[in-house]
């Protein structure tokens, strides 16, 4: 686009400084507020500067955006802020709120009492959610529905799901009181419905006559609310998402990687993405997997996160970089993941943000939500027909269950916090999850999904496993249209 703009300007006699070109290139309509400038102008000067267009913006913006109500002060304001920041070089990205994050906040010694109070404080967060359904109204606690002779409705935590030999599905379930056993018969509607444990559910259903079991006639899920297209904004910024690095690895893409780096220095910087956040997994790390160190290229975790600090710094001082934990970072395994330690952090440009995972933010009037996605691992296997080859079904299941890693006891280690970080309580507009090395984009209900590929080719390890990537693939979200693309460097 910058391109094409400048020649187009130049083309009819129009050059312009560096700094004047900056500013042109982020007007909605650059060649309409280059004429409307220029047509203030007695006369043209051979090359235009910064000055010649801030000193008449305010006239340029009240003519060009008529609709929007502003004073002479409040756009003079602007852009002598916006002049400060281009003349400093600094960045012109807005501000990025940590709305929820673990970092400093971490309670727990992970003894059992920890866990009881964390899976209480989950039943209570998404049991909030339930009791709003309106399959659910009149729900009663397991202890009275055991006693009842109808139709009744409970909220109960899944301690255990077990098949029997008839086929029939036998869940052990828990609400504050008491516990029972809910049989799913295997010619009930309800059986195609994948329940995993721990995670929080609600029961339509009867109990039998010894009043010792209920009988499912249906799972009700907390879910999200189905919203519509989301409204457009006027932020003309974008964000992309550059997730599993894998630094250190010996099968990085670099040059897939430099690619893209130039393209965000050019082309993509013009085009206004203005913020990169990276799902975790920034770098191979150590020992992550059996004979791991067979395919790695750098052996010492400080030197893998000294290579990352090098390859971010291409990044350009008007990008605003938010870096988030994975499972095969130096932070403890256990979810919900503190950012980086000092040590680490100290090898970065003070710029970086560092945020835990899973962390919400928000970013001009935007709430994200990115989780590296280690529960995929759990969800995958557990969850029918959930597949490595189309991580955006596992998202839409994490926020049907309202929760990023709802059963435990897998593949995912649960630090047992006061609080429950991994429930999904508020409805992010975008929702972003690395770790499966794929890529795609979707929409549940109104949130945009966004599983964010990787930076590194088939390891040898995935290939034992007859595991694809699709690596080199960055996808990028405007946060004004919400419209995304998927950019390949591959
Ligand atoms: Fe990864």
């Amino acid at each position: 686009m910058r391109d094409r703009v400048l020649e187009r300007l130049a083309r009819e006699g129009i050059l312009l400084e560096p700094d004047a070109a900056e500013l042109v290139l982020t007007k909605e309509d650059p060649l309409a507020f280059v004429h409307t400038a220029l047509s203030s102008l007695e006369q043209q000067p051979l090359i235009i500067t910064l000055s010649d267009l801030v000193s008449r913006s305010s006239a340029i913006e009240t003519s060009i955006t008529p609709s929007v109500p502003q004073s002479v002060e409040e756009v003079a304001t602007r852009d002598e802020h916006f002049l400060r920041e281009v003349q400093s070089g600094r960045t012109i990205a807005g501000e990025v709120k940590v709305m929820r994050d673990i970092t400093g906040n971490s309670t727990c010694e992970g003894n059992i009492n920890d866990f009881a109070r964390y899976f209480a404080d989950r039943f209570k967060t998404i049991k909030r959610m339930l009791v709003h359904r309106r399959e659910l109204a009149g729900c009663v606690p397991i202890s009275k529905a055991l006693k009842l002779d109808r139709d009744v409705r409970v909220v109960a935590i899944v301690n255990e799901v077990r098949e029997t030999k008839n086929g029939h599905r036998m869940l052990e379930i828990e609400d504050e009181e008491a516990r029972c056993l809910a049989l799913i018969l295997k010619d009930s509607s309800a059986i195609s419905d994948s329940v995993v444990p721990d995670e929080v559910i609600g029961i339509v259903g009867k109990t039998n006559r010894k009043g010792e079991i209920l009988v499912v006639d249906e799972i009700i899920r907390p879910d999200i609310p189905l919203r519509g297209p989301m409204e457009k904004s006027d932020s003309s910024s974008s964000i992309a998402f550059v997730s599993d690095i894998h630094v250190g690895s010996n099968a990085f893409l670099q040059r897939p990687w430099n690619d893209m780096m130039s393209w965000l220095r050019n082309e993509g910087y013009y085009e206004g993405v203005r913020y990169v956040l990276v799902p975790g997994d920034c770098v191979d790390g150590i020992g992550v997997f059996p004979d791991q160190e067979e395919e790695l290229l750098v052996d010492d975790i400080f030197k893998q996160y000294e290579l990352l600090s090098e390859l971010l710094k291409d990044i350009p001082d008007g990008i605003k970089l938010i870096v988030q934990p994975g499972n095969h970072d130096a932070v403890r395994p256990a979810e919900p993941q503190p950012a980086f330690p000092k040590e680490i952090k100290d090898m970065f440009d003070s710029q970086v943000l560092f945020v835990g995972n899973p962390c919400y933010v928000e970013i001009e009037g935007r709430l994200i939500l990115s989780y590296h996605g280690r529960s995929m691992d759990d969800l995958i296997g557990s969850i029918k027909g959930l597949t490595y080859n189309n991580p955006l079904e596992a998202m839409k299941e994490m926020l049907r269950r309202r929760h990023l890693a709802p059963t435990y006891g897998g593949k995912t280690p649960i630090a047992p916090e006061k609080k429950d970080f991994l429930v999904i309580d508020a409805v992010p507009d975008f929702f972003v999850t690395g770790h499966v090395h794929g890529a795609g984009i979707s929409d549940y209900r109104g949130v945009r999904l966004i599983n964010a590929s990787t930076w590194q080719a088939q390891t040898s390890y995935q290939r034992m496993h007859n595991f694809n990537p699709d690596p080199a693939k960055l996808p990028v979200v405007h946060l004004g249209t919400c419209k995304c693309l998927m950019k390949n460097f591959n």
